[in-house]
């Protein structure tokens, strides 16, 4: 399609968008009485309308039922989160049984590390992307340190090549050639925090599957943004968050995936509570512990339902639109963002590079030569919602759910005024 940066031409766009009128949908901020051009929907996503209806179900069940909501809600309390699997299920591409929501997700990237990250004396080294988001840093720092072993030696980090900004997958392969029988876990973010390069999900995991190892995903940044097949990529385990691109809240409770094949067994380590032993006899109050044929054998605490109903409230929007429209949503309006970018890089003295490389969902990470901090705060106080990176990188992401071509459009207007006032 041939891009057009204006008004009208955005605006013909949104017209024939079919996901339009999702953006009514969305509360958003007001800065000086207008509506935000919101780009941070891969840090905390917009909040639906419908959640606070779901929220306030369980405020009524609760003021209403008191503890006989755990079995006589609607909704009841104790099997709340089971009502997540399957529309998650789509949108990561796994099997109900594969799926669970619970805890927070540097929570449970721990502990899926305690069933999944399993040292010996030969093979106990982990591979993950060099400067991984440091959440994830200090976690592989104190699970190597918690198994008594060196960090130096454990931990080994996949660097970009000299003079570039992403990874390139035939340098992931080689590193596991390299690491080989001494590899014990694959464990990278699906979509990377900083550049929102994609990995090749699919090609890694079976090439760290074929060198022995466990092959591990942080979704983060990839949950809600991208095309998932964790079951057919054959990945064994994996976790995300549900605050960014699926809309459930600052914090709120992490979904993980655990392949088939550990499902229904009890020799595979793992931290266990009554959450996770089988319903039928949970309530017996036996102390052996028979774990839940699905994944939530990982659950340990009962379901924190207020945190899990937002949600549930967005899973019902990811039903109703499914995965398939958003990312052809996707794919117009990045390219679109893009085709702004380098119109007005050609209006003004600054220039920008797109640090993003082809491999992309939904983020475009900008490197703003010739500009600082001013610009940013700027695009802030103008009603434009970005992040800042150090040394002078914003990340965009126009989250197909609620964002339109004219934000797009007017973003543009917005960044070449903030440059050319300087
Ligand atoms: C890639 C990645 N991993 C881990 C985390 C940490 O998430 P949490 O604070 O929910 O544990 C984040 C948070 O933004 C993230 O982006």
């Amino acid at each position: 399609m041939k891009f057009q940066n204006t008004l009208s031409f955005a605006r013909e766009l949104d017209t024939q968008d079919p996901l339009a009128r999702y953006r009514n949908e969305f509360y958003f901020p007001k800065v000086n009485g207008s509506d935000v051009i919101y780009f941070t929907g891969n840090s905390l996503g917009l909040q639906p309308k419908r959640t606070q209806a779901f929220v306030d179900e369980i405020m009524k069940d609760w003021r209403e039922l008191a503890v006989e909501g755990h079995f006589y809600a609607d909704k009841s309390w104790w099997d709340y989160h089971e009502r997540l699997a399957q529309p998650l299920a789509k949108v990561v591409g796994a099997l109900p049984a594969e799926i669970s929501v619970m805890n927070t997700l540097t929570v449970n990237l721990h502990l899926l590390m305690v069933s999944f990250y399993r040292p010996t004396k030969k093979r106990y080294k982990i591979l993950c992307e060099e400067k991984a988001f440091p959440s994830d840093q200090y976690m592989f720092q104190s699970q190597v340190k918690f198994h008594n072993l060196d960090v130096s030696d454990t931990l080994v980090e996949i660097k970009k090549r000299e003079g570039e900004n992403f990874w390139r997958t035939e340098d992931v392969i080689a590193k596991i050639n390299e690491i080989g029988d001494e590899l014990a876990l694959v464990l990278i973010g699906g979509v990377n925090y900083y550049n929102g390069q994609v990995f090749d999900m699919q090609t890694i995991t079976r090439a760290g599957k074929k060198a022995g190892a466990f092959v591990g995903w942080d979704l983060a940044h990839a949950v809600g943004n991208i095309e998932l097949q964790l079951h057919d990529w054959d990945v064994d385990f994996a976790a995300w968050c549900s605050y960014k691109y699926m809309n459930s809240g600052p914090g709120n409770a992490s979904g993980i995936y655990v392949h088939e094949r550990y499902l229904n067994r009890r020799d595979i380590p793992r931290f266990e509570g009554w959450w996770g032993t089988k319903k039928d006899t949970r309530f017996l109050m036996q102390p052996e512990f028979d774990p839940m044929e699905t994944a939530d054998a990982w659950q340990i605490s009962n379901a924190p339902v207020l945190a899990v109903a937002p949600y549930l409230a967005s899973l019902e929007m990811f039903e109703e639109v499914g995965m398939q429209a958003l990312i052809k949503k996707r794919n117009l309006i990045v390219p679109y963002l893009e085709f702004i970018l380098k119109e007005i890089d050609k209006e003004v003295d600054s220039s920008f590079e797109i640090i993003t490389p082809k491999d992309r969902g939904t983020q475009l990470s900008v490197f703003l030569h010739g500009e600082g901090r001013p610009l940013f705060d700027y695009l802030m106080t103008n009603g434009v919602i970005t992040d800042w990176r150090e040394p002078n990188v914003i990340r965009l992401a126009p989250a197909p759910f609620y964002c339109s071509y004219e934000d797009m459009y007017r973003f543009g207007q917005i960044l070449k005024e903030g440059i050319l006032k300087k």
